[in-house]
């Protein structure tokens, strides 16, 4: 049987306004995409200054001027017809488009959900006005402006009442808006940018050199002052930027920024590879706050998979993944990672290198070896073959410095560093150190161990045995040589070393018994679990009077650790209170 024939036809070409509308969900989904897409055009015209004004959360109207190319009265017609762009002419010229547009889409849809305003000069004097509503041009007329452009849209969603519908609060809008520019702002420090919501001053961002300096000028001095400076180069990746202590982590909202040469992206693998780097310095499922360039060569990395650009590929990520956490656990790895006391406010600072001072070796040597009690891997002392080998003209040998140490409450040591007074917790300086100690030995099994005269009897409590039984192989690769004696008795024959202090049954007991009922189980790997609670039972205690060659040389090995100032349980090791917080203090600034 033959079809029957439709009498009228059901599929016709939509007109271009409806077209328009229907394309314009796809770009203009609230306030904020507007904004961002007018910045990005400015931006792309070159401006160096943008300002942007918003009336109720940009449900009123969304003003923006800058002072880049700006239009001829030709070009500013066209630029609100649909396809029409100025940043691609083929195809082929998709390939390695620098710039953020390139649909020519982005003004037509808006302008076909809002009445526009377009103001544009190419050079100064010789502007056009166009006005144009629900994508429809009303008229376009000469005026006199200086060069730049300033769209002005406004009652967005005026003729598509069911988006008008989802739209949020202005609250809620607007803080979307202040995203969007949060994001470019960091991106594009070498642009200046004031954001005006209602007629309050919310933005004021002057040109700024570094990631921290634009950081200050929108979260404030204070923010930006307790991050730490990132600046690495492996291989051809260059990462830099500023992330949160350790301390800090999860204390408040937690942001992360990433721009990856140039461009904002969105990029899971990276953002967790520089949270892999906090590992062992922070508690499981912690997120720090982070803001991060990475800099690849151009060829390693393709930006326009992504419509918008949000995301890229890389050539070799796992490469780029690794340069990244090696970059933050650099930085994280200085003494000056640890928290300080009061509000520090950003001031440029160089990171300060140990001080080379010359020594009287005979002095030193007696002193290091006075008190071996935390005696780091490779001891600080210059070798007689080192100090032979120094030529006859050149003075003393050099030796990197330790400063005088004070033990307080017998609990803390202090000292005085570059950027003020240092206090480093003992017991959790030790830790620290025992950590890493165990750690190199449970991946490298070179830990020494001593044999007891009499071996040891143990008698312990059926968790405490399975516990026991769950770790059996860490324990003895840590140094232990136990073995079960029948029930959950225990015959201890060796023990590991870590320090003359080491107590290895009080030791084994108390490891056993925070084993058991291990809920932690699974968020760290298990042998960084008994590495973190053996270091944190075999470390010295608060309350352990150190003798000044004790002092010295568990400074020397917290100082050696890659880590110093983070304890194992995400905790500082380190706080200092800086010379410009004592100044002001003392009324001095
Ligand atoms: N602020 C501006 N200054 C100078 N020219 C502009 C400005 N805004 C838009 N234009 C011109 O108008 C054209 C159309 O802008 P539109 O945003 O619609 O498209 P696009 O930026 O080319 O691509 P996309 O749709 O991906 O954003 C641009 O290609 C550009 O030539
Ligand atoms: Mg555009």
């Amino acid at each position: 049987m033959p079809l029957p024939l439709v009498a009228t036809a059901r599929i016709a070409v939509l007109p271009s306004a409806v077209a328009d509308q229907i394309a314009a969900g796809e770009v203009v989904e609230r306030p904020s995409s507007v904004a961002k897409e007018l910045i990005e055009n400015a931006l792309d015209a070159g401006a160096t200054a943008i300002d942007l004004a918003i009336e109720d959360g940009g449900r009123q109207s969304i003003r923006i001027s800058d002072d880049g190319s700006g239009m001829s009265r030709e070009d500013a017609v066209m630029s609100l017809e649909r396809h029409a762009t100025s940043k691609i002419r083929a195809a082929h010229d998709l390939v390695g488009v620098r710039s953020f547009g390139f649909r020519g889409e982005a003004l037509a849809a808006i302008c076909s959900v809002s009445h526009l305003e377009l103001e544009t000069a190419p050079d100064d004097g010789a502007g056009t006005l166009v006005r144009a509503s629900g994508g429809a041009i009303l008229d376009v007329t000469d005026i006199a402006r200086r060069r730049g452009t300033t769209v002005r849209v406004a009652r967005l969603f005026y003729n598509a009442p069911a988006r008008l519908k989802f739209l949020r609060g202005a609250r809620s809008e607007g803080r979307a808006i202040l995203d969007v520019i949060g994001t470019m702002a960091l991106t594009r420090r070498d642009v200046r940018i004031t954001f005006m919501h209602d007629a309050k001053p919310m933005l004021a961002l002057p040109v700024a050199t570094t990631l921290r300096d634009r950081l200050a000028a929108i979260h404030g001095g204070a923010f930006a002052g307790r991050l730490l400076d990132v600046d690495d180069v492996s291989g051809t990746t260059h990462v830099s930027g500023v992330v949160e202590r350790p301390a800090d982590a999860g204390t408040s909202t937690r942001r992360a920024f990433l721009s990856v040469n140039g461009r904002a992206v969105r990029d899971t693998g990276i953002v967790r590879a520089a949270e892999s780097a906090y590992r062992s310095t922070i508690p499981a499922g912690v997120r720090p706050t982070l803001f991060l360039d990475v800099v690849v060569a151009a060829d390693m990395v393709d930006v326009n998979v992504h419509p918008a650009k949000a995301e890229v590929r890389f050539r070799d990520r796992w490469q780029v993944e690794r340069a990244v956490e090696a970059a933050v656990r650099r930085a994280l790895g200085t003494f000056d990672a640890g928290p300080t006391f009061g509000r520090m406010v950003w001031t440029t600072v160089p990171l300060p290198a140990p001080e080379p001072v010359s020594v009287d070796v005979e002095s030193l040597r007696a002193s290091a070896t006075a008190d071996g009690l935390f005696e780091p891997d490779h001891a600080e002392v210059v070798t007689e073959a080192h100090v032979n080998s120094v030529p006859e003209a050149s003075p003393a040998p050099v030796v990197s410095d330790v400063p005088p140490l004070m033990q307080l409450q017998r609990s803390y040591l202090m000292f005085e560093h570059d950027h003020g007074v240092v206090l480093i917790d003992q017991h959790s300086a030790h830790e620290r150190v025992l950590y890493e100690q165990f750690m190199r030995t449970l991946e490298r099994g070179d830990q020494p161990s001593q044999r007891l005269l009499f071996p040891m009897t143990l008698h312990l409590g059926p968790a405490e045995g399975e516990a026991f039984e769950q770790n059996r192989s860490w324990f003895e690769q840590l140094g232990f040589e136990i073995e079960g004696f029948g029930g959950h008795t225990l015959l201890v024959r060796a023990v590991p070393m870590p320090h003359p202090r080491f107590d290895p049954e009080r030791c084994l007991r108390e490891t056993l018994a925070a084993l058991t009922g291990d809920r932690d189980a699974g968020t760290h790997a298990r042998h960084e679990k008994l590495a973190a609670t053996v270091a944190c039972k075999a470390a010295i205690k608060a309350g352990d009077a150190l003798s000044p060659g004790e002092m010295r040389s568990l400074y020397i090995a917290l100082r050696d650790t890659t880590l110093p100032a983070h304890d194992v349980h995400g905790r500082a090791t380190i706080v200092q209170l800086t010379w410009d917080e004592i100044e002001r203090r003392f009324g001095r600034r």
